[in-house]
């Protein structure tokens, strides 16, 4: 395959490839010791990558919001998911499976983060604390997915936009609870993008639609929105795309919320404990925007 990943040496770490178009490994690094220079090849290496990996970390909540803070100027405060506000950490999202028969999940459907949001998370910081065997989470490259498309379905891709809204999420996939249901409406967020957005830093077209909080394409009837709707989300399903990441304890995973989605594998977990935290970071300086079809990405466009 032409312009598959390969092994690279930054100043302060190497990161081994995990795939030919998706994932890598950090290594020779703690996260919390990078000086400006490692984060700014970090940045580079997370738009080149799509997701990074890395064993034995151990951040603080403290360490991981530095982290995000080095890829975008806000932190992320959820609006219906739990967090660790009570401890003075508003900005860490607590993913927490409850040890209940009757516990639904949200992490298993393909989907960008947040896009009900005019000013979607640029990235995240994900760190296991405890994940069951078999809880695996994987990512799938949008900018490979949009490549694979035939010319004909880029064209009209790239002419549509996707309306986005927090309760069609929570009404399409089972939230459970009334109370969360409540949550959510009261902070009901609705957003229109485009479906193929050039990502922020390299240009690059994305494929940018999901399976959780997309509603319709914008003008469209229901049942032709739903069918082609339905092409772009299964593009995360196919392997070729995909990165699939067994969680370790300590492990931080990373990835670009704009270049790839992600789906946490939860049918096999029955009711064992499951905790991570995430913290996600977002500018208003980034919003999504249409890809025009120009070849030339914006990195080279400036160099
Ligand atoms: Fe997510």
């Amino acid at each position: 395959m032409s312009n598959a990943l390969e092994t690279r040496d930054y100043s302060q770490f190497r990161i081994v490839p995990r795939t030919p178009v998706i994932g890598g490994w950090i290594e020779g690094c703690h996260l919390s010791e990078l000086n400006g220079q490692g984060m700014a090849d970090l940045r580079e290496a997370l738009w080149t990558y799509g997701a990074l990996f890395a064993r034995k970390q151990n951040l603080s909540f403290d360490q991981m919001k530095q982290v995000a803070l080095g890829f975008g100027d806000r932190l992320e405060e959820h609006t219906f998911a739990p967090t660790m506000a009570a401890q003075g950490h508003p900005e860490v999202m607590h993913i927490r499976r409850r040890n209940t028969a009757d516990t639904t999940s949200t992490t298993d459907v393909w989907h960008h983060d947040v896009t009900a949001r005019k000013h979607p998370n640029i990235m995240s910081v994900l760190q296991a604390s405890e994940v069951p065997f078999g809880a695996d989470t994987l990512w799938s490259s949008m900018t490979a997915a949009y490549r694979w498309l035939p010319e004909e379905l880029k064209r009209f891709y790239a002419s549509v936009e996707v309306e986005h809204d927090s309760l069609y999420l929570a009404m399409r996939h089972n939230f459970g609870t009334p109370e969360i249901l409540d949550r959510i409406a009261a902070n009901r967020e609705h957003a229109i993008h485009p479906a193929v957005i050039a990502h922020h830093v390299t240009g690059e077209p994305c494929l940018f639609v999901g399976n959780a909080y997309v509603q319709r394409i914008k003008g469209y009837p229901t049942d032709a929105s739903e069918a082609l709707i339905k092409i772009v989300t299964d593009m995360s399903k196919m392997p070729e795309f995909q990165v699939r990441h067994q969680w370790e304890p300590g492990d931080i995973a990373m990835w670009d919320n704009f270049g790839t989605t992600h789906y946490g594998v939860s049918a096999v977990i029955g009711n064992h404990p499951r905790e991570l935290h995430r913290v996600a970071s977002w500018s208003e300086s980034v919003t999504p925007t249409a890809w025009t079809g120009n070849d030339t990405p914006a990195l080279k466009a400036v160099a």
